[in-house]
């Protein structure tokens, strides 16, 4: 992002360092009007494609979660960056990133301990705050969850969630039942997110509280697989693992479908949101020439992924994450049907009934217990298991001379005579199964969408001989759709211009309505924040109006009864009835209508 930008962003009201009053405070900002109005928009949009059009619901859970949740998921143990101290500074820095910024290692996330502290040394890398040297400086895993306490004391330690996913994930028994326990089914959920990150950087990029729009999509691995036919066409640059191990590896232009019968995407329905994702990040004014889907390398994946790509967008020359797609199995399931009372499985329906046999046991404890002790009931388990996984066990050892099953605990042997065993196998009739549903989830960062959409859209040209910036942000998430300006503030044109704010409002349109200064001011004002329309009022307008009787018909020739409607990017201007203005700049907005077309 230029420092133009940065300024017109701070200037215009999109966002600020926090707390600047107090000397701020690193990784985190403040969207202001604008910005606000932006992000609220991208959120829409999104909400629009990944929740209405997908036909998913839509959650919003707490931000702060108990450890029991972040034990389970596998965030307390796992989810660490790699951190360095100055021994000169003291400044922290993230190791990878140290290492990636000053060697030709793109990916250095995925590499151990080990070796990023045998890179610092071999490169002779610095810190980036003093120049000291790092080489020797133990490189630490650091936790990147922030801890509270849940309550007074500190016995009851909560974390504020790293990702907005866990919310859904530990709901789902109650989730599943909202969907009639019919997969696949999706959940989704708006929301913010905390990573305690070692060093934010790069403005809205790496911040320490960020908002997350997520999709957890819960599907029957063996059976569901999408209906690619709405995104077979859609072309993007993928760039697979496999190219970037290669020497001289490039991205390709794929279809999606090119993507996946030729093998690239593995998982269909990575493909298919990688499909939905490409046409949503080109409706918000991401650049596409300057967007790509990137494989993750082995190692760079998260504890919980099988499969990951990323959406990139490039940024001052670099390429930032926007969004991960992950495809998490049972991973998070599995994790908290084991750490908590809930089965967190869906009991999927046979198309029809069937007979299967089933083995079981019923030990004599009378036996058991004399034999084995404090093991006894062990032992007890051991033998169910035994005959779920491998029933020949305890029909070989009937069959033959060797009269006992024997289990294994914890190293120990333990031989039980089948016929105490209880063992039977009895023919039952099913109607289904419980099954445990894998999770194919879409992660997207919407500040960083913003911050990429910021950078895109910005544009520097000549008008009328004289220089201006504008952002060519599409009129949906523009924060302001319309400027309404009265070409001057007399004989009634202020008046009728307030009016016509007020009635455009109504109508659901974001107006901006400015008096004030020369009209060339007020449309450059508009531009900087990406205002796709400004309507002029002038005295062509109120001539219209039967009840005026300061001025009759427009100065400058006009219909009676219009307005101006100036258009950001191209500063055309056409006339407009005003009773057709609301349903005009409605179309426009909503994309049912181009200005060229009117
Ligand atoms: P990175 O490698 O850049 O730290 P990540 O791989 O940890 O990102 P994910 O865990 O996949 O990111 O999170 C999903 C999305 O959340 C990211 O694609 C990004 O858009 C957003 N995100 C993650 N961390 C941050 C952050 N610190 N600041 C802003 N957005 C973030
Ligand atoms: N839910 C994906 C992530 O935030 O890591």
């Amino acid at each position: 992002m230029s420092q133009d930008l940065v300024e017109l962003a701070k200037r215009r009201g999109f966002f600020l360092g926090t707390a600047g009053a107090y000397g701020g405070v690193a990784g985190f900002y403040t969207y202001g009007p604008a910005g606000a109005s932006l992000k609220d928009n991208i959120e829409n949009a999104w909400r629009d494609r990944f929740t209405v059009q997908e036909g998913n619901m839509e959650v919003d859970a707490p931000t702060v979660m108990p450890e029991a949740v972040f034990e389970a998921s596998g965030h307390l143990d796992g989810f660490d960056d790699m951190l360095v101290d100055c021994p000169e500074c003291g400044e922290s820095h993230r190791a990878d990133h140290v290492v990636e910024d000053n060697t030709d290692i793109e990916e250095a996330e995925g590499l151990p301990i080990e070796r990023i502290e045998a890179v610092i040394a071999e490169y002779e890398l610095v810190c980036p705050s003093c120049g000291a040297g790092l080489a020797g400086q133990a490189v630490e895993p650091f936790n990147l969850m922030f801890e509270t306490n849940i309550g007074p004391g500190s016995s009851s330690p909560g974390y504020l969630r790293p990702e907005t996913a866990q919310g859904i994930f530990v709901e789902f028994p109650q989730l599943a039942e909202y969907a009639r326990n019919q997969l696949p089914f999706g959940v989704t959920q708006i929301g913010r997110a905390y990573r305690n990150e070692i060093s934010p950087r790069k403005s809205l990029l790496r911040v320490r509280e960020f908002t997350q729009a997520e999709l957890e999509l819960f599907v029957d691995p063996e059976e569901d697989v999408p209906d690619l036919s709405d995104v077979a066409d859609v072309v993007a640059p993928f760039y697979s693992a496999e190219a970037q191990y290669a020497e001289d590896g490039q991205p390709r232009e794929l279809s999606v479908q090119e993507a996946v019968d030729e093998g690239v995407v593995a998982d269909p329905w990575i493909a298919y949101y990688l499909g939905i994702a490409a046409e949503w990040y080109e409706r918000i004014g991401v650049d596409m020439s300057r967007f790509r889907y990137r494989q993750h390398l082995d190692g760079e994946r998260a504890h919980y992924a099988a499969d990951c790509w990323d959406a990139e967008s490039e940024v001052d020359g670099d390429w930032i994450e926007l969004a991960g797609f992950a495809y998490r199995s049972d991973y998070d399931l599995s994790k908290h049907r084991e750490h908590s009372d809930e089965e967190y499985t869906v009991f999927k329906q046979y198309d029809e009934p069937v007979t299967v046999e089933r083995p079981t046991v019923d030990p004599d404890m009378s036996y058991l217990g004399p034999e084995f002790g404090g093991a006894a009931a062990d032992v007890a388990d051991a033998l169910e298991t035994l005959a779920e996984r491998d029933p020949d066990a305890f029909r070989e050892a009937g069959a033959t001379d060797d009269v006992n099953v024997t289990v294994e605990i914890d190293g120990e042997s333990y031989a039980v005579p089948v016929d105490r065993t209880g063992f039977a196998v009895e023919e039952v009739t099913e109607s289904g199964e419980h099954i445990l549903p894998h999770v194919v989830e879409p992660s997207l960062g919407i500040d960083r969408a913003l911050y990429t959409v910021l950078d895109h859209c910005y544009r520097e040209d000549e008008v009328d001989g004289e220089a201006r910036t504008y952002l060519a942000l599409p009129p949906e998430v523009a924060p302001t759709t319309v400027g309404v300006f009265p070409l001057m503030d007399r004989d009634g044109l202020g008046e009728r211009a307030r009016e016509m704010a007020a009635d455009l409002r109504a109508h659901g349109l974001s107006v901006a309505y400015d008096d004030s200064g020369a009209i060339g001011r007020r449309y450059r004002r508009q531009d900087e924040v990406g205002t796709p329309f400004c309507v002029t009022v002038d005295y062509a307008t109120i001539g219209e109006r039967a009840d005026d009787e300061t001025r009759e018909g427009g100065g400058d020739g006009d219909e009676p009864g219009t307005v101006t409607v100036r258009e950001r990017d191209s500063t055309a201007q056409v006339r407009v009835a005003i009773e057709d203005l609301g349903a005009t700049l409605t179309a426009l907005r909503d994309g049912d209508l181009r200005f060229e077309d009117l």
